[in-house]
């Protein structure tokens, strides 16, 4: 059987958030309210960049650094940056400066529209869904204000210049903003596709490389996939179906794993998501 290279083998779903909530994710909801305050954030696998646009908009994050080894996703999570930035609530600033043009035919709409229902936030940071997503139809993306010197000022360190994206097989090469280390490593629905690529090492590999890029006391937020679903992914290649042959180790065991890599117990947070996409969100203290 000749292997078909659109196939998603890696988990690389184009259009993946057509069926997963665009606003607010429910599984960062089943998180500690402070865990990205002021955080320093690796997202592994973060596919169009949709959780990690809302970690660095909605949660207070310092950085957040999202990763995909999928080049098409990275290009996609950097258009969906724009498209959150677009939508918005503008600072008061934003509005008599560069923008304001566009903010008077913008704000004209979203009062015209009578769809919008105005979300209070109950994190941080200004209203996300502030105008519709039909603004962006009707009057084309916001640019994005020039970016300040790091440590200048204090947006900096907000949305949107506090999330950059980057392409890269995490699991064989980080990135060099793992350098600098991160306080928060998140990893949703990500563990079976590494798992049946890189086999039970390859899984080892990217427990011992989150452990090695975390702070003293930071944490690893994992929302691993169920053994019961790795047969139908493993049928998508002959590659697949052969790691899996030799697979080992089970999510099951995943506590256990990362216990002998130098975290804590796990803290299972809650289960989330509807039908397949229902799955326990755990939470890991580096030892
Ligand atoms: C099923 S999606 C999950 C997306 C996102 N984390 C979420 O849960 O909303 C898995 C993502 O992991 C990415 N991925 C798989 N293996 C990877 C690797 N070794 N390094 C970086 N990204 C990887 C895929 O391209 C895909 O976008």
């Amino acid at each position: 059987m000749s292997q078909d290279a659109s196939l998603p083998i890696f988990g690389n779903y184009h259009g993946y958030y057509s069926k997963r909530p665009v606003v607010r994710d429910p599984r960062l909801a089943l998180l500690p309210h402070h865990v990205f305050k002021d955080a320093r954030v690796l997202d592994i696998g973060c596919n169009e960049g949709y959780v990690t646009c809302e970690i660095a908009q909605s949660w207070g994050a310092k950085r957040v650094v999202g990763v995909d080894i999928d080049d098409t996703l990275i290009r996609a999570a950097w258009k969906h940056r724009r498209a959150v930035w677009s939508q918005q609530e503008p600072s008061d600033a934003t509005e008599q400066t560069n923008n304001g043009t566009d903010n008077v035919s913008r704000k004209r709409a979203r009062d015209e529209d009578e769809r919008v229902v105005r979300v209070t936030n109950s994190k941080s940071g200004p209203v996300p869904d502030y105008f519709p997503v039909s603004c962006e139809h009707m009057f084309g993306p916001l640019p994005i204000p020039f970016r300040p010197v790091q440590g200048t000022s204090s947006d900096s360190d907000k949305f949107p210049h506090n999330v950059v994206f980057q392409t890269a097989d995490w699991v064989s090469s980080g990135v060099t903003d793992d350098q600098a280390k991160y306080n928060v490593v998140v990893a949703f629905s990500i563990t079976k596709w590494i798992h049946l690529n890189g086999g039970d090492e390859g899984l080892m590999k990217f427990f011992q490389r989150v452990h090695s890029v975390l702070e003293a006391d930071g944490i690893f937020i994992l929302e691993p996939q169920e053994w019961e679903t790795y047969a139908k992914a493993k049928r998508m290649s002959v590659k697949l179906k052969e790691t899996s042959q030799n697979l080992k180790l089970k999510p099951a065991d995943f506590p256990r794993l990362l216990h002998d890599v130098g975290f804590g117990e796990v803290e299972h947070l809650g289960s989330t998501g509807e039908g397949g996409f229902r799955r326990a969100v755990d939470l890991y203290r580096k030892l």
